[in-house]
Parts: C-alpha cells; structure tokens; sequence
C-alpha cells in the first residue's frame, strides 16, 4: 500500500496525462560466472517494492502495468525463484503484467501521443537506452521529482533507517571492544560485518577501518593493516536494512586510551559535531552545520599553533560536513534552490560528519601527525528540532575509554 501511495503522490505532482516509466537495475557481472550481489534501484523499489532484477513500471492515473522477468524452470532452479508475470498484478498491486521481453513491444500500447512521458534513468537497466531512443521525442526527466518525495521520508522510512543506524551503532561499540594492538584492520570489519550480518543486514557501503595514517585517507578500504599501539582507528561504517542505510564513523584509540595530542584534535572534532547538530532544525539553513563545523576548526587548529592560517582550512579538513542519507547513502536532493542553500525541513535525514586529518608535516609537532578524526551521525530533522538516529553509538572520550576498558580478549 505504501508503494502505491507513494505512485499516487507522484502523479499528483505532474500534469493528469502524465505517464511514468521508472525501471530498475539489470544484474552486474563482477568477473567469469560471477554477478556482484544484486542491489534494485533506489527510486523503483521507492516507488513499488519489488526487489527482483530487470523490470519496469509504467503508471499513470488510470493503469499501472509492470514488466517483471517471465518464470524460467531452469534459471529458478539455479539462480532462485522469480515472481512471474501471473503472480505479479496481485503481488505488487498492479493492473496488468508483462515479460521484460516483450517491453519494446508493449510500450506503446500504454502510452498514447496525448500522455507526457515521464522517465528516470538512474537505474542500469539495458533498456534504458532503447526507452530514451523510442520515446525521445516526448520524454521528460523524472528524476528530481522522485529526488524531492525521497527527500522527504516518512514514517516507514524513518523506521528502517533508525533500524540501520541501531544496527550501525552496534556494529562500531562491537568494534571498539574488540580492538587491540596485534590485531589486523581485517579483524575489526570482520566483527562490523558479523554484526551487520547478523541483523539482516548488508553494508550500505565499503566499510572504512582505517588505522594509523590511514586514518588521514578519506576513502581508505584496504583494511589490511596491523593495529599499531598508541595510533587511532577511524571506522566509518553503516548498513543497509530493507534499503534505508545508515553512515556512522567513530575514531578511538586503539589501546583503549586516548594520548593527551590525540583527545586534543578528538575534542575539537567532537565540539564541532555537537554544535553543528545542535543547529539542526526546521527553517536553519542546510549549510549552517557546514558553517558552523568549519568556524569551530579552523579557530582552535589555529589557537594550538597548528593551522597559523584560517584560509588553510582544506588541508585539514577537506569534505563537506554532511550530506542527505536514505535509501542511497549519498541520498538525492537538492541542497540549493535557485543558487540558494534551502532550508532544513521535518522528515530530511543528513549526516554531520565533520573531521580533522593531519598527515606529516614539517611545521607541525610530530605529536600531531596521523592523527585522522572523523565523527559522524545520523540525524532525521524533526517538527520541533532533530534526533540523532545513530546516538547510541558512544561519542564522548570517557565513555569510549570505559567501553575499551571492558576489552577483555
Ligand atoms: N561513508 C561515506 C560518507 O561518509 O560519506
Ligand atoms: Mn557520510
Ligand atoms: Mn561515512
């Protein structure tokens, strides 16, 4: 119901004879014989739920027809079952059914010369390119309509992403227990993983588990090196649960107790996240946490000598503080409108994930070098204010320390 609710709402945002075509991913070769792990495209599973392979759904206000894969004897027996084309219109709420062989000729017997067509294109289904040229003429880009509705999310949407983030959350208090000198990267991502693994869920994305100076590479997946005594590990790592992903980092030593250099860059990370989610609320603009994370760094690197110029700032701190989270973990929407930062409103969910990195450096004390923070939580913006769905995963230096302390491997 909640998929049809969510076509209706979508045709309502377009003119009456308005037709969409919205389709998802075709499975992807990773090498040989072998497919990468089947993922569906964000917006089609947004808009009808079905999880399989190479389809297409083509709706208006009066007939929603879905093209699904035909059932396969053969290919059910090896690759698993498929829903079919009979199943499918009671299944999936839908008017008629089609194989995905017969789309091209199919098509435009839904669609009539009077119907505006509208198309999205992010899926890597193999048709797309035979839907843009059929329908070059009369097509339009759906795809920052879908991207403002997603923007949004709403209840049950909410819900599965604080399941992510209670999962993600776990996963790194699992991580920080376990952590120890002598162990591999390896170790700590196999305990992210068990975890994730374990509550039904997959990775929303590589996990990042970066030791040392690794911690300073924003994209470091390596994750294959020694634990060193006295070097901080920086995990960023979330899961996807029935879609929705969750996108957490937290750095903490990995000795289990933080050096008096180390909880000095911690801090000034942590003052800057808390007060960038402090600001969170309807009507703020979306770019204030950025604002506010940035003043607060470059001031206090700048008081402890180690950025003597506050134009510097990208050397330490290089990304933006957040981003918008969903179904996709960089999620769609619009950050301006009309070349203006918009402004925050009830339903949104952003990360606030600001960071520090110092690698060696000359005109810095040694003390500093290596020394990558990032924090990051999830925060959904409420009617009144913000929650942070990821809160409990520990963030203060005293509560990471005592939380090591139970390291008992
Ligand atoms: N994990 C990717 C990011 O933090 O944006
Ligand atoms: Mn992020
Ligand atoms: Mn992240």
């Amino acid at each position: 119901m909640i998929h049809q609710k969510r076509r209706q709402e979508l045709l309502s945002r377009l003119g009456d004879n308005s037709v969409v075509i919205v389709s998802t991913n075709s499975e992807q070769k990773r090498n040989s014989d072998v497919n990468y792990p089947f993922r569906p495209d964000s917006s089609f599973w947004y808009l009808t739920g079905f999880t399989e392979p190479d389809a297409i759904a083509v709706f208006s206000n009066n007939n929603y027809s879905i093209f699904v894969r035909p059932k396969d004897k053969t290919k059910e027996i090896w690759d698993g079952e498929r829903l079919g084309v009979k199943s499918a219109p009671k299944v999936l709420l839908a008017d008629n059914a089609y194989s995905i062989n017969d789309f091209l000729k199919t098509i435009h017997k839904l669609i009539d010369k009077n119907n505006l067509v509208y198309f999205d294109d992010s899926s890597t289904n193999k048709l797309n390119e035979n839907i843009t040229s059929i329908l070059a003429n009369n097509t339009k880009l759906l795809n920052t309509v879908i991207s403002e509705m997603r923007l949004i999310k709403d209840s049950n949407e909410i819900q599965n992403m604080q399941t992510a983030a209670n999962l993600a959350a776990k996963a790194h208090m699992a991580a920080m227990t376990k952590a120890s000198p002598g162990l591999y990267e390896y170790h700590i991502a196999a305990e992210i993983d068990a975890e994730f693994r374990t509550g039904n869920a997959d990775y929303a994305y590589p996990p990042i588990v970066a030791s040392g100076k690794n911690s300073c590479i924003l994209h470091y997946t390596e994750n294959n090196k020694l634990l060193n005594d006295g070097d901080l590990l920086l995990i960023d790592a979330g899961c996807e649960s029935l879609g929705y992903a969750s996108d957490i980092t937290r750095t903490f030593p990995i000795n289990g107790r933080f050096s008096k250099a180390q909880k000095q860059i911690y801090q000034i990370v942590l003052s800057a996240q808390k007060s960038a989610i402090a600001s969170i609320k309807p009507g703020e603009k979306v770019n204030t946490p950025h604002e506010i994370s940035c003043d607060i760094i470059s001031r206090e690197l700048n008081k402890i000598g180690i950025m003597k110029d506050l134009d510097n700032l990208t050397e330490f701190y290089m990304h933006k503080t957040g981003h918008w989270l969903g179904l996709d973990v960089h999620d769609v929407g619009e950050y301006k409108i009309d070349n203006d930062f918009r402004d925050f409103e009830e339903g949104m969910v952003t990360t606030v994930e600001p960071g520090i990195y110092i690698r060696k450096n000359d005109k810095i004390d040694p003390k500093y070098w290596n020394i990558g923070i990032r924090i990051e939580d999830d925060v959904l913006v409420t009617k009144d204010g913000h929650h942070v769905l990821s809160k409990s995963a520990v963030k203060e230096v005293k509560d990471i320390e005592y939380l090591m302390s139970q390291n008992i491997t």
